[in-house]
């Protein structure tokens, strides 16, 4: 079978792909034992490489290629002024190691990042450190575990989250050493109040709380269970990852929440997964930020910037200041928005979401029939009963150029389809959208092994993704390679 080459295999000695620009310094040789003979640099043509990487970009989805609602994600376009802001000399030429003087640009910006960020949320300060929401999860359960220690509050070892949580919940606070308590839902998609407050006491840390939350809903019971918590003195985290739905309208601060992360890679436009890497700030109300790492950045009374180490920090959770690319594109998005810009943007996903659930509820099944923020939660249950999975719906969608929704989560769903369409999207894609997931409904119903049969268009069918993830090998072995040529 012709296998395409891999870069490595392409390599002919004396190809050329770039140039190195004559030196500015000095040259003078590496030391011996770091120079290494075996590592193969492959030795291939500019248009060689281009064509490699643009092919292999081809093959999978992307949010600058197609329709994207992954529930739970909001993988929103990421706009080119992001990028072409973060290129600038200036921000993407820098050294950590530099010297303030040297950095006084790059700091202001970290430092506006924060203030906004606290002003949008409610928050009193906010560090910038975390690589991502479930890093900042594990920034905010220990700050919350710093602060019960520094009271003296040894015996609060549990951590209390929803049914309805993402598993990045209940894993964060079992790393963090906490028990974890699991609260039920109740028939509106809420935090079952009574059953948490039968469970919150003198051994309860802290709630951990998505609110939206990841059934899509507005979770009615939110300032009855800040209070419940508050009262037996835990202190509450509210997952921010669901903050797209309601930017401008309400400051979860202002609720009374403690504790927050924000993914950048979310609501803030910034890249996600391959295209990442991530950010996930953590904002907390007064009296947390001498819990807080990394490095804050500082304005002195002489308008000059800094940074400097909270009081009573949990310590660095990530090199330096965190992924400061990434809050550059994030600065770039909010500033190019605005106050009343970002308002908008949480106006038209939930519109966008509410859209799309009213046109296909009578196709599928609504798990919790109320109005959604900025996702909602289908059920297949429906489509299960003639043979044909969440899962082979997803495949299929695939042969129309739209990347699945998110499935089988949230966990209490059953055949979940969590689909959130975010604000970018043109109401002709959103219509597009509709016209697929009508036609799917209808093959479920006629013809489904069409479904079960998908995807029929794509370069490749179903992986087995469980052995991608435990046993993933990206790592190129000469043996290897000849073995699959030879095949
Ligand atoms: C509700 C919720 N919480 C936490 C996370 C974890 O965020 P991250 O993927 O940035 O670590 C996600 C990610 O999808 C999420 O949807």
């Amino acid at each position: 079978m012709a296998v395409e080459p891999l870069i490595i295999e392409m390599s002919r000695p004396g190809r050329r792909g770039v140039r190195i620009p004559a030196p500015d310094v000095p040259e003078t040789a590496l030391p011996a034992d770091m120079q290494r003979s075996d590592l193969h640099w492959p030795e291939v043509a500019e248009i060689d490489v281009i064509r490699h990487f643009t092919r292999i970009s081809q093959k999978n989805h992307s949010i600058d290629t197609g329709f994207y609602p992954l529930g739970s994600c909001t993988m929103k376009y990421n706009s080119k002024i992001n990028e072409a802001v973060a290129r600038y000399t200036g921000f993407a030429g820098i050294h950590p190691l530099q010297p303030v003087e040297q950095v006084q640009g790059a700091l202001e910006l970290m430092y506006e990042l924060q203030a906004m960020l606290a002003e949008i949320s409610g928050f009193h300060a906010v560090t910038l450190q975390p690589a991502a929401g479930a890093h900042g999860e594990l920034t905010g359960v220990l700050a919350m575990r710093a602060f019960h220690l520094e009271n003296g509050d040894t015996a609060r070892t549990k951590i209390l989250v929803p049914d309805s949580a993402h598993g990045t919940n209940p894993a964060t606070a079992a790393m963090a050493g906490f028990d974890v308590v699991t609260i039920k839902s109740d028939a509106r998609g809420n935090i079952d109040i009574d059953a948490l407050r039968a469970a919150v006491g003198p051994d309860t840390a802290g709630l951990m709380i998505t609110n939206p939350n990841t059934l899509g809903l507005w979770d009615e019971n939110i300032l009855s269970a800040i209070e419940a918590v508050h009262e037996a003195g835990g202190l509450v985290y509210n997952d921010g990852a669901n903050f797209n739905a309601i930017l401008g309208m309400v400051r979860p601060g202002d609720l009374g929440v403690d504790i927050m992360h924000f993914n950048l890679h979310k609501t803030f436009s910034t890249p996600h997964g391959g295209g990442g890497p991530g950010s996930g700030p953590v904002g907390v109300r007064a009296g947390l930020e001498k819990y807080l790492p990394g490095r804050l950045v500082v304005r002195e009374a002489d308008g000059s910037y800094n940074w400097e180490t909270a009081e009573a920090t949990i310590g660095e959770l990530h090199g330096f200041h965190g992924n400061f690319g990434m809050h550059v594109r994030a600065y770039t998005y909010i500033r190019m928005h605005g106050g009343e810009g970002l308002r908008q943007v949480s106006a038209d996903a939930v519109l966008s979401a509410n859209y799309l659930m009213a046109e296909l509820r009578n196709d599928f099944d609504l798990f919790i029939d109320r109005s959604c923020m900025h996702e909602f939660v289908f059920s297949g249950n429906r489509q299960k009963k003639n043979g044909v999975k969440t899962l082979d719906m997803a495949k299929r969608m695939l042969d129309f150029g739209v990347h699945p929704p998110t499935t089988y989560f949230p966990l209490v769903v059953p055949e979940a389809m969590m689909i959130e369409p975010t604000e970018t999207e043109s109401k002709e894609t959103l219509d597009y959208f509709i016209g697929v997931m009508r036609q799917i409904a209808q093959e479920a119903r006629d013809t489904p092994e069409v479904v079960t049969g998908a995807p029929h268009t794509t370069e490749y069918k179903r992986f087995d993704e469980a052995g991608a993830n435990r046993a993933l090998n990206l790592r190129w072995k000469p043996a290897e390679a000849e073995a699959i040529a030879a095949d």
